[in-house]
């Protein structure tokens, strides 16, 4: 694995490369050099209406890497002790976010896409829904 991601902690911003093109750009992320785990699995989110939330949840295990493929929108992460708002508008950007963090996301712009990679596949078992239990969990970790 690339060292440089050896270190990542949630919320930082993973940059991955542009090939610039008068045709337009190309930006390209690959497992173990820009994602610090296999990519087991990619979901999206579009359509999503004006003022519409997605997230509030955690993961027991989950890590994902959260990427603005089109227009913008903000990542609020909260690890039980710090609460961050991140405003996502780059295609060549990802969020790294680990496992036991609460992510929530709205200000979605119009037609903006929101893609994830994700370290496992779908588990319903992994999610924590329940902020109070989350916080209980995340206070067990310390
Ligand atoms: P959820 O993770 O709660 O969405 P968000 O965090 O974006 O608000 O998932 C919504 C629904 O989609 C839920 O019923 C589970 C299902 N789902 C899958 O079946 N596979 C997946 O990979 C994901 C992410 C969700």
């Amino acid at each position: 694995m690339n060292k440089k991601l050896q270190h990542l902690e949630s919320g930082d911003r993973i940059e991955f490369p542009v090939i610039h093109d008068q045709r337009g750009n190309l930006s390209f992320v690959e497992g173990g050099e820009h994602i610090p785990f296999d990519i087991k699995r990619a979901y999206y989110l579009y359509d999503v209406p004006g003022g519409a939330e997605r997230g509030g949840h955690a993961h027991y295990e989950l890590e994902q890497v959260v990427i603005a493929m089109s227009g913008s929108f903000d990542l609020i992460i909260d690890d039980g002790h710090d609460k961050k708002r991140i405003h996502l508008n780059r295609s060549n950007y990802g969020i790294y976010i680990k496992d036991m963090v609460w992510r929530e996301m709205d200000n979605f712009s119009s037609g903006s896409v929101c893609m994830v990679l994700a370290s496992n596949k779908y588990s319903a078992k992994d999610y924590i829904r329940d902020y109070e239990q989350f916080l209980l969990e995340a206070k067990k970790r310390v």
